[in-house]
């Protein structure tokens, strides 16, 4: 399956994104992932993806789309992806669709979550993220770890995302009314959107998604 997953910032993508690819067998990509390697391994892409990120800005077209392309045409993504974070404008949407079109293959569906605003602060203003593998994602209320500030999963420090502040996230909401919520629209018009309420438990909202993936 190749399938798209969109939603603001905090609504859960990275969470479900995790349990989703493990249960249908194909590998997650996330962009703002693959921006946060580069950043850690000090790589000239990081290095200029990193002030746009912080600003909670997107990062250029000219330098997301390649990433992005490269990464969908390694070979564990040969029969299938989940995207998450990529598309996030209409120019990479059309972008998305060329390289779908040269590989004559095309999406399955986009999954749309849903959570109101105060639900997303709250999300985000909690989120706590392992240093060895941004997969690892905790939150101080809402999915605690056993022992503050260590990872359940392998023992590595939580750390706060450096656009985790009032400011950047504000910024990031915006971001996401004026540039990545068209992109639903441009999908509707393909017939590919499944809308889902993100608000409930983990695993629920895992299951709903499921569900709708099935149609
Ligand atoms: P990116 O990393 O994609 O961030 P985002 O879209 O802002 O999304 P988040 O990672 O903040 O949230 P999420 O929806 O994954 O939520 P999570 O599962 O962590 O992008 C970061 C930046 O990179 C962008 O601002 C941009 O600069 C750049 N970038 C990335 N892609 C780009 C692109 N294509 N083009 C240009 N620039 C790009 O959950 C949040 C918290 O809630 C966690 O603590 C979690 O434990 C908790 N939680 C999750 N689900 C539930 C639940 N059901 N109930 C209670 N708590 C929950
Ligand atoms: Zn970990």
């Amino acid at each position: 399956m190749r399938i798209v997953l969109v939603g603001p910032p905090g609504a859960g993508k990275g969470t479900q994104a995790a349990y989703l690819a493990k249960n249908l067998g194909i590998p997650h990509i996330s962009t703002g992932d693959l921006f946060r390697a580069n950043i850690s391994q000090g790589t000239p892409l990081g290095l200029e993806a990193q002030s746009y990120m912080k600003a909670g800005q997107l990062v250029p077209d000219s330098v997301t789309i390649g990433m992005a392309r490269d990464r969908m045409e390694q070979a564990d993504a040969v029969n299938g992806f989940l995207l998450d974070g990529f598309p996030r404008n209409v120019a990479q949407a059309e972008a998305l669709d060329e390289i779908l079109k040269a590989g004559h293959v095309q999406l399955d569906a986009v999954l749309d979550l849903e959570v109101p605003e105060d639900e997303v602060v709250k999300r985000i203003a909690g989120r706590r993220i392992c240093r060895n593998d941004s997969a690892h994602v905790f939150h101080v209320t809402y999915n605690a770890p056993k022992t503050e500030g260590v990872c359940d999963a392998c023992g590595g420090e939580l750390y706060q995302r450096d656009d985790d502040s009032e400011e950047t996230v504000r910024r990031r909401l915006e971001v996401y009314h004026t540039e990545t919520e068209p992109i639903i629209d441009y999908y509707r018009a393909q017939n590919l959107v499944e809308t889902i309420s993100a608000l409930g438990k983990v695993d629920e909202v895992t299951a709903k998604a499921m569900t709708a993936l099935k149609k």
